[in-house]
């Protein structure tokens, strides 16, 4: 079996101060995190229903079927830049809070894959579930989760491509077979894992890992609100005038001919630029905001692939 180190980067202990800095930072997610955090929950420890039920219903109730079998999947799909890797590494530290249980990020190594040998995919996908397997039998008690373990597979595209994707490898298509055994092999376990897969092409995903996922969150462009949310949030402290961060919103937003900006495209591309413009002479002006949004082009959407 492969050693943890090969199958995994570090792991985490959450809740942890700069991932839990990264998740309050997140602007326009609320509706998603409130879901998150309960779709997670109960996945990681279904007792938590039960105790529920029990509380409001006097005990147990018909719907409570409904949430045995699920898989404890999640998937992450759409826009680049819109916070699916930072929710998916961060959002355990609220778990851990709303739990009171420590949460262990894991986060699939998937550099290792194409080196060309049929079968290695498969193992690699195959030991890292085992290992997640084991690690929470560690944690899972007859009281419920001791800690909760999240397995992130980000960038996920190559390995859980549609299985009836054109020109696709042999070795690819094992990925994908790995992958569903494992989730089937969490299925029903009871054990507190849970996968989270995200992805920037939710199309070119397999339907046999859509069908399983036990919610599928959507991430989208900002909207003016949240354009206006992130800016001000990022230009704190700049003295930038109010005006022109309306105006910056207005400049991001959508056009006829092109897609507004992603929130990594305010983030790490105009804001930055319009520092490094000022750097190291002089103030950052409001000037200097406005020039780079007029001139930078936003990522383009990413076109499906069918
Ligand atoms: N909802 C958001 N609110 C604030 N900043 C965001 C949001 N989404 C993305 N960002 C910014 O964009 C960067 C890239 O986000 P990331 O999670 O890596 O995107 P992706 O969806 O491509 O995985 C983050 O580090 C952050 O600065
Ligand atoms: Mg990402």
């Amino acid at each position: 079996m492969t050693s943890q180190d090969n199958l995994f980067h570090p792991v985490i202990e959450l809740p942890e101060p700069t991932h839990r800095a990264r998740y309050d930072r997140l602007v326009g997610l609320d509706d998603i995190k409130a879901r998150l955090r309960k779709e997670a929950a109960l996945l990681a420890d279904p007792h938590r229903l039960h105790a529920w039920a029990t509380t409001h219903h006097g005990g147990a109730v018909a719907a409570l079927t409904l949430f045995t079998d699920r898989a404890p999947l999640f998937v992450f799909a759409g826009d680049i830049g819109s916070g699916k890797t930072v929710l998916a590494e961060s959002f355990g530290c609220d778990l851990a809070d709303f739990l009171s249980v420590p949460v262990y990020l894991y986060r699939l190594k998937l550099a290792t894959r194409g080196s060309g040998l049929v079968g290695e995919m498969t193992s690699l996908v195959g030991d890292a579930f085992a290992h997640m397997h084991t690690m929470g039998m560690r944690v899972s008690g007859p009281q419920g989760a001791r800690a909760v373990q999240i397995l992130v597979v980000d960038e996920a595209d190559a390995l859980i491509q549609s299985r009836e994707a054109q020109q696709m490898h042999h070795e690819d298509r094992a990925g994908v077979d790995a992958f569903l055994a494992g989730i089937d092999s969490l299925t029903g376990s009871r054990l507190p894992v849970i996968v989270v897969l995200c992805t920037n092409r939710r199309g070119a995903l397999d339907p046999a890992v859509m069908r399983r996922s036990a919610a599928t969150f959507t991430f989208t462009r900002p909207g003016e609100e949240q354009r206006q949310a992130v800016l001000t949030q990022a230009l704190d402290g700049l003295g930038i005038r109010p005006e022109t961060e309306r105006k910056l919103v207005e400049l991001t937003g959508p056009t006829g001919d092109r897609p507004g900006y992603t929130f990594s495209d305010l983030t790490q591309r105009l804001i930055p630029a319009a520092v490094f413009r000022a750097f190291p002479d002089r103030p950052v002006t409001d000037d200097d905001l406005v020039a780079v949004a007029e001139k930078l082009v936003p990522t383009p959407v990413f076109a499906e692939e069918s």
